[in-house]
């Protein structure tokens, strides 16, 4: 057997893209509530326009997403039916401190999450926990401008101090930020961040970032005093570059693009800023205001290395006119080497294997995929049966490359949680009818539907892989 008898297979969700009840329970709002569908999503996300209430001109998915709120009991059971031994999620900042940081934590949201997390144990199933899945509290926006400002550190950490001490014993796999890297890419949705006229981006940017790789170190350090046996990792948006030719120009600009994202991670799982960044940093003239400390804190190194993983990209060192696609947030030039999804997202499977090597290789920590899969449209037939066998190829020729990666070069590989195991709303586009589950959720882009969910072909499909310990694909 090439996976060890304690790979942790599953799937993946986040608060915003399934749970809905916005406002119940005394939650506060959240960035990514004010997301709508449509043309306005991607500018909002980018901080270029201010847009921090609920208007008539928009629909706003994420307010109901596919009301896991109410159906976590039916869905979790679904998640035990095919055999989960982890389930990937996150838990909603605002649910906890609906201002992000009110005096008192909101019993109810606690009281929620307690109920997820007893659920999951019911039935064996180990969660593993995003704490800020694209999560700001918009109070935070308004008052601070978000992770610009320093007292998002304090707000942020008294937060996972409330939830790692309430959940001590029945959570024990914990990430601090979903792939932390979209911060340079969707300023808003990464941290909350709206640009005024004559702001400096760039230094705003990574000062946002400082101020998460601080909070990021500093969590890490308490949860592991909390608990000895929490586990903490960072994450980030994967997927390597490869260069368009075998120019050397072309090697380099892919080299510089890896190194933009892994940035982040780099701080996170060495423990300082490399040389290349600092060098950037007095290129740019981006001045980081550092508290003392800072520099000891970022120390805290995470135990393990997790990443989305859904397409490699392409970049050339050359302005020429290149043919581009976009997966992920990420423009890429199209390599004519591989497939797309029917959202243009490049299919790469081997590329799965190079960033588990690359990415092992440059830190020799255990690395988990908490995210992968396949975004398609699927018609249902009038049971709610679709026969996706397009996921399941997709599916499976990543698994195969996962396989390779652990058997033949010997990456550490802790588990492997699908992507939007049960149908949600898509981040970039606010779609429901980009969908990745093995669960159908009778939903459609404009929020019509009955929330029935149906089994989709890859139920058993996935089922029998973690059954198999992936050895039957
Ligand atoms: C990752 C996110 O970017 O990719 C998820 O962590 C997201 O939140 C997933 O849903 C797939 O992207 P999309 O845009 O197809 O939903």
């Amino acid at each position: 057997m090439v996976l060890s008898e304690n790979f942790l297979w599953g799937g993946a969700t986040a608060a915003n893209q399934a749970e809905g009840g916005v406002l119940e329970g005394g939650r506060g709002l959240s960035n990514v509530d004010l997301l709508p569908i449509g043309k306005d999503r991607a500018t909002i996300s980018s901080g270029e326009i201010e847009h921090l209430e609920w208007d008539d001109n928009h629909f706003y998915p994420a307010k109901e997403a596919i009301d896991m709120y109410h159906h976590y009991k039916d869905d979790i059971k679904l998640f035990a039916e095919l055999g989960f031994k982890v389930y990937r999620m996150s838990i909603s900042w605002t649910r906890i401190f609906p201002n992000g940081d009110d005096e008192m934590p909101n019993q109810a949201g606690l009281d929620f999450y307690r109920g997820i997390f007893e659920e999951l144990k019911k039935y064996g199933i180990e969660p593993l926990v995003t704490l800020a899945h694209f999560d700001v509290p918009v109070s935070l926006i308004k008052r601070y401008g978000g992770w610009r400002d320093r007292h998002l550190v304090d707000a942020y950490v008294r937060y996972a101090q409330t939830v790692m001490t309430a959940y001590k014993g029945l959570v024990n796999y914990w990430l601090t930020f979903n792939e932390i890297n979209i911060l340079i890419h969707s300023p808003f949705v990464g941290g909350g961040l709206i640009f005024k006229e004559g702001d400096n981006k760039k230094q705003l940017m990574y000062q946002a970032a400082h101020h998460q790789l601080v909070a990021s170190s500093l969590v890490t350090k308490m949860a592991h005093d909390i608990d000895s046996e929490n586990q903490i990792g960072c994450m980030l948006a994967g997927g390597m570059h490869y260069p368009y030719s075998c120019r050397p120009e072309d090697y380099k600009e892919a080299i510089d693009s890896d190194r933009k994202n892994y940035f982040f991670i780099d701080v996170q799982a060495r423990g300082y800023y490399p040389n290349y960044a600092k060098k950037m940093f007095e290129r740019e003239q981006i001045e980081l205001e550092m508290l003392d400390g800072d520099l000891e804190c970022l120390k805290n190194t995470v135990d393990f290395v997790s990443f989305s993983y859904y397409s490699s990209r392409t970049v050339s060192g050359f302005e020429e006119d290149y043919e581009t696609t976009t997966g992920n947030l990420f423009r890429s030039i199209k390599n004519p080497n591989l497939e797309s999804t029917e959202w243009g997202w490049q299919i790469d499977p081997l590329g799965l294997r190079n960033a588990l090597n690359q990415l092992y290789d440059r830190y020799q920590k255990p690395l988990f995929i908490v995210e992968n899969g396949l975004g398609a449209k699927d018609v249902p037939d009038e049971n709610g049966y679709v026969a996706d066998d397009y996921r399941i190829d997709y599916m499976r020729k990543h698994i195969i490359a996962l396989k390779d990666a652990v058997e033949i070069d010997g990456v550490e590989l802790m588990g492997y949680t699908s992507w939007g195991c049960i149908d949600l709303i898509s981040a970039s586009t606010g779609q429901m009818s980009k969908r990745y589950g093995f669960i159908y959720v009778d939903r459609d882009d404009a929020g019509q539907g009955t929330l029935r969910r149906s089994k989709k072909k890859s139920f058993d499909w996935y089922k029998q892989v973690i059954t198999s310990n992936g050895e039957e694909l």
